[in-house]
């Protein structure tokens, strides 16, 4: 059996729609639930930014999520393959009728991303006050929260319905399939026969 930790909403869909083409079965959460097994997988639904912890502490063997999130935190994965599905990038935002100053001492900079920020920064050697959000991250340059964001851009919509642009790319990010370290060891077989099938499958797109 291989627990596999999936980020709840569209990447979640696209996966089980990649294990319904490879094994001709469906993969289908009933309403509400966390759980699903379908033969010799179990699925865990999580949020984007736990499943680095589901397969960190084996509670799941493999998982798939943003490259984005696994350079934020950072933990001991085994990265397999990236997915090519769920493709974003991670982008310094500011008001549309603004600059970076990059000589300013204390540029303020509201993100969800804390550790990409400030090692982006840092390599600039800029000093940047990194103020920690939830959500709607676009909102604070408008209300002087901060100077700038660092968020996900997808389509570009949201930045630009809120008067925002895009002044850097930090990184590209889509989804990837991970492992346990241990779980890479004990269960081998299994995760590299369903690597090899994923592999297949997504190249046919
Ligand atoms: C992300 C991000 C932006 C939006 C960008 O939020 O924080 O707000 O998507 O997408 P766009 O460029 O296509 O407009 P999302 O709703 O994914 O999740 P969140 O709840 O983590 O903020």
């Amino acid at each position: 059996m291989l627990t596999v930790a999936l980020p709840k909403g569209r990447i979640a869909e696209e996966t089980l729609a990649i294990f319904e083409k490879i094994f001709g079965k469906s993969f289908l959460f009933d309403d509400r639930k966390l759980i699903l097994e379908v033969g010799e997988f179990r699925f865990l639904l999580v949020r984007n930014q736990d499943v680095p912890a589901y397969v960190l502490h084996q509670s799941a063997d493999i998982g798939v999520v943003g490259l984005d999130v696994l350079e934020e935190k950072d933990e001991d994965l085994v990265r397999l393959l990236d997915l090519g599905i769920g493709k974003c990038k991670v982008c310094v935002g500011m008001r549309d009728d603004e600059e970076l100053n990059y000589n300013s001492p204390d540029i303020k900079i509201a993100t969800k991303m804390v550790n990409i920020t400030q090692n982006y920064f840092s390599k600039k050697a800029m000093a940047v006050d990194v103020i920690k959000l939830y959500g709607s991250i676009e909102l604070a340059p408008l209300v002087g929260l901060a100077d700038a964001i660092v968020d996900i851009v997808e389509t570009g919509t949201t930045m630009k319905q809120n008067g925002l642009k895009v002044v850097e790319t930090i990184m590209e990010s889509s989804a990837h399939l991970i492992a346990n370290k241990n779980s890479f060891i004990e269960k081998k077989e299994e995760i590299i026969s369903l690597y090899r099938k994923i592999s297949e499958e997504i190249k046919k797109k």
